[in-house]
């Protein structure tokens, strides 16, 4: 009888050290990279948003270095707003230039959706197949405002574009979310296919590669995806995070890939884990100062916006908690955090602080 416990107990432990081994291995952090991750050159974090109903850019600077405290810029007017398309942009991104643009070159795209203007079905019948592009040297002066056309008249709109520098291809990996509707149907009047990710190429957020299909989990509707590297201080990592909100029960899940953004991703906890219902936008960045500790922004679009939740396990769909919202702002709507440097904060603190 005790020998059968022993045994049972040493089977258990073995049992549950491999599983503990496996979990760790599928989201790469087998080698403790996780410690290189607090850079004490990062000084503060930038966030870029659109408000409820103003489908503008708008700056929020963090408060010194508190990833949770953020003051709005430019006394809370817009920094800008699109003059092309409909007017109005959502889901602003921030998208920092890689390889020979790193620390160089900054680029904002954006959703060409103004809701005040049209309605939800007719926006993603007939929406716009455009993504807004801004481009910038400084991150003060943002000039030569595009409306880039990436889908053609099959697709009913072109959702929450992002992009990531992708070290493998050398190029920006831009993706959204569109639905389609069949040539037969050139009104769009019948039923679409699922909203589905897809992507594009670019080197210069001008000129892309023909769009294809990254994510396709029909018959559930998946929008809002954003992908974090894993090892952010390696621009040549093959190790990737990446949220997005499945549009069907309206949750948002995270999933890891160690082998590339065309690798094998990873959903941990199962096919049903979330990290939370009722949310959109998510929005991830790394602690500046706290190695392994991320940040995630969900969007309580049915409520006050912007929520920020953390955890030091980001791999992981289960053990993220609502952070402190003693310093958030309310009302911040989809958008994106970027780490920035002292000279940064202090160029933007003085431009519109
Ligand atoms: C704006 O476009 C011009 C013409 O292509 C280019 O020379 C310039 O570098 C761009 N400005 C920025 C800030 O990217
Ligand atoms: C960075 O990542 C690449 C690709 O995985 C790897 O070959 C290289 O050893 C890494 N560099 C460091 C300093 O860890």
């Amino acid at each position: 009888m005790r020998l059968f416990s022993l045994a049972l107990l040493v089977s258990t432990w073995a049992w549950a050290c491999s599983a503990l081994v496996i979990d760790t291995a599928s989201l790469g952090l087998h080698d403790n990279q996780l410690a290189q991750h607090a850079d004490p050159s990062l000084a503060g974090y930038l966030g870029v948003f659109f408000l409820g109903a103003d489908p503008y850019v708008y700056f929020y600077l963090s408060n010194g270095n508190n990833p949770i405290s953020f003051k709005a810029l430019n006394k809370g007017s817009p920094i800008f707003k699109p003059t092309k398309g409909t007017g109005g942009v959502r889901d602003p991104t921030i998208v920092p230039g890689g390889g020979s643009e790193a620390g160089k070159k900054w680029y904002i795209i954006g959703t060409d959706l103004n809701i005040g203007k049209t309605t939800w079905d007719a926006a993603q019948r007939k929406g716009s197949k455009g993504i807004f592009v801004w481009e910038s040297t400084d991150l003060i002066n943002w000039v030569n405002e595009s409306l880039v056309v990436v889908e053609d008249n099959t697709a009913g709109m072109v959702w929450a574009p992002e992009a990531i520098w992708d070290p493998a291809k050398g190029q920006y990996l831009v993706h959204w979310a569109s639905k389609f509707y069949p040539t037969s149907d050139p009104n769009h009047i019948g039923n679409p296919s699922s909203i589905r990710i897809r992507y594009a190429y670019t080197s210069d957020f001008r000129t892309f590669s023909t769009p294809q299909t990254y994510i396709d989990r029909s018959p559930t509707n998946i929008i809002d995806l954003t992908i974090l590297p894993l090892n952010p201080s390696n621009s040549s990592s093959q190790s990737f995070l990446r949220f997005m909100k499945d549009e069907t029960l309206k949750t948002v899940f995270v999933e890891t890939s160690t082998t590339g953004l065309f690798g094998t991703w990873t959903r941990a906890g199962g096919s049903s884990v979330i990290i939370q219902s009722g949310v959109e936008g998510p929005a991830a960045y790394w602690d500046n100062t706290t190695p392994g500790k991320v940040h995630l922004l969900l969007d309580f679009y049915g409520s006050d916006g912007y929520r920020p939740f953390e955890s030091s396990n980001p791999g992981s769909n289960s053990g993220w908690t609502q952070s402190s919202r003693t310093g958030w702002p309310t009302g911040l709507r989809h958008g994106s955090v970027m780490a920035v440097d002292q000279g940064l904060y202090g160029r933007l603190s003085s431009k519109w602080g």
